[in-house]
């Protein structure tokens, strides 16, 4: 079986990027990760896949006049490396609608919410906030607005007494290490669908397997 040939993108310390390397690495795994490419140069993330044996590439959103050139240059590397499908891991610079079109379910995006709600930043302050009992993530496909698009998968966790942003944010984070190696298998594996704005997961009739519940 030919394995889809994903690049990660990074922005920071790339743990979601670390957990689909380490996935990836079983043999029934059906992707592989051909490259890494961040826009920060010293971002962690790096060290730790230029360590795994993965490809790297820096392409730093300062050298370019613009957003298009940037693009330009990030879309080269992944199509120079072979790239068939892009996950962003953390990639804090918001895509241009040429690049997401060139791109179009064909790339996915994790985000520590259980979107449509705190789509954005500051999401665990904002969840905190508004006093929610459960918070989770979502790994979508990319679409030009921000943090939207057909919904792969979501994990929940329960929002505790006393947690502060901190606290939330680790056990979102633990559950996002759960959920983008469990998506991106499904996608991989040819088990899911777009059609139009939602996913539709094979299988219909068995339970959803990206659904992740709260261990309370
Ligand atoms: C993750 O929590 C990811 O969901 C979030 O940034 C963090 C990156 O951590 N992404 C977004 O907020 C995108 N809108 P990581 O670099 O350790 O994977």
């Amino acid at each position: 079986m030919a394995r889809l040939r994903v690049g990660i993108l990074i922005s920071g310390r790339g743990s979601n990027m670390r957990a689909l390397v380490e996935a990836a690495r079983a043999p029934d795994f059906p992707a592989e990760i051909g490259l890494v490419v961040s826009n920060v140069p010293d971002a962690g993330g790096l060290v730790f896949a230029r360590d795994a044996g993965i490809a790297t590439a820096t392409v730093d959103h300062r050298a370019f006049k613009g957003r298009e050139p940037f693009e330009q240059a990030l879309d080269a590397e992944l199509r120079k490396a072979g790239v068939e499908f892009v996950c962003l891991a953390g990639f804090m610079r918001l895509l241009t609608p040429s690049f997401v079109d060139a791109w179009h379910d064909r790339m996915i995006n994790i985000h520590p919410s259980l979107l449509p709600s705190f789509p954005g930043l500051d999401t665990h302050k904002r969840a905190l906030a508004e006093g929610v009992r459960i918070a989770g993530c979502t790994v979508h496909f990319v679409r030009a607005k921000m943090d939207a698009g057909p919904i792969v998968g979501q994990a929940a966790v329960p929002v505790l007494p006393g947690d502060d942003e901190k606290m939330l944010a680790a056990r979102i984070l633990a559950a996002e290490h759960r959920l983008y190696p469990a998506a991106l298998r499904l996608i991989a594996g040819g088990k899911t669908r777009v059609d139009g704005e939602r996913v539709v997961v094979a299988d219909a009739g068995a339970p959803v397997p990206l659904l992740l519940n709260p261990a309370v």
